[in-house]
């Protein structure tokens, strides 16, 4: 059930190029969010900018975490882009955020069995919101997908590294790892991923990302699970502000606030 609550700065600060990680303590939330889900933060006091802004939980640390330091922590990997994300670049410790949280459907967890493979896809910050789901089944065969245009925009490797998993770094203009973009390395990994076997796939990245993804990649090999970004106005499905066309015969348009933000690749209808 979404809360609207208040959570406390721990820390904020640039970590590379645009890119911010804040961390708040705020219990209720972190004891509820799951992978994928959201949170809408209002990132002003005063009227400028008037709308929360959505954010996906990079970590979040529950009640009962083993680590008590941890406990109640949320993190947020953002990048600035504008008005909202610059003005959070000023939050400082001690400070409050008003935040609405959890939102949205979360990524649906692969089955059990431990041959299940994941493949995680991620371009610039969407990497983000698939880091809880590396936690969640860092035990099974996990394949980590990270691309950016240059070095700067690559995220996450460092944690990622910690666990389990095979990286692959794809940067457009070549200064890291593969030279083109993400979808261009996962294509050529292809071999890699048994054709009798269901992988999971969960990407997060630009329209154009998970647009050529769904173009590209065969469905009857990959389950494709994909969080969608878009503007949003309220970010619970009171404005209808945030829509994408799916292929759904009863209902072709839905909110990614509420519907999503994690749809399967399969159902959405690029319009653009
Ligand atoms: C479910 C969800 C989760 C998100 N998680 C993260 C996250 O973890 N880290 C992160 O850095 N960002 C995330 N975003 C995107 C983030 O919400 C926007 O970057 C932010 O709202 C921009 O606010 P702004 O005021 O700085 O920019 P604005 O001044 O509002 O816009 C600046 C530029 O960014 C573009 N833009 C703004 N919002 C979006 C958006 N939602 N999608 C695509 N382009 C946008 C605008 O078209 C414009 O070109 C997420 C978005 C959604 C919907
Ligand atoms: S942002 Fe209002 S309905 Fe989605």
């Amino acid at each position: 059930m979404p809360l609207q609550t208040v959570g406390t700065v721990i820390k904020n600060k640039r970590i590379q190029s645009l890119y911010y990680l804040l961390e708040i303590y705020c219990p209720s939330i972190a004891n509820q969010i799951k992978p994928g889900q959201f949170m809408m933060l209002k990132v002003s006091d005063d009227r400028s900018p008037l709308l929360r802004r959505p954010f996906s939980v990079y970590k979040s640390y529950p009640g009962n975490h083993p680590d008590k330091g941890k406990r109640g922590r949320l993190f947020i990997l953002y990048k600035t882009v504008g008005k909202g994300t610059q003005k959070m670049t000023t939050f400082r410790k001690g400070q409050k955020v008003d935040l609405i949280a959890p939102l949205g459907n979360g990524f649906r967890l692969p089955p059990l069995p431990s041959f299940t493979s994941v493949i995680l896809l991620g371009g610039g910050v969407g990497i983000a919101s698939l880091y809880p789901l590396a936690e969640m089944v860092d035990n099974r065969k996990l394949s980590i997908f990270v691309g950016g245009k240059t070095q700067n925009d690559i995220l996450c490797v460092t944690d990622f590294k910690k666990m389990n998993s095979t990286i692959f770094i794809a940067t457009e203009d070549g200064s890291l790892g593969f030279k083109g973009t993400v979808i261009d390395l996962f294509l050529s990994q292809l071999n890699k991923f048994k054709r009798n076997e269901t992988t999971y796939l969960y990407s997060c990245g630009p329209v154009g990302m998970l647009r050529a993804l769904t173009e590209r990649v065969k469905f009857k090999q990959f389950i494709c699970q994909a969080s969608l970004e878009a503007r949003m106005g309220c970010g619970f499905g009171a404005c209808w502000g945030c829509v994408v066309k799916t292929n759904h015969p009863q209902t072709p348009y839905q909110r990614v606030c509420k519907d999503g933000p994690v749809f399967h690749l399969k159902d959405i209808v690029w319009e653009l």
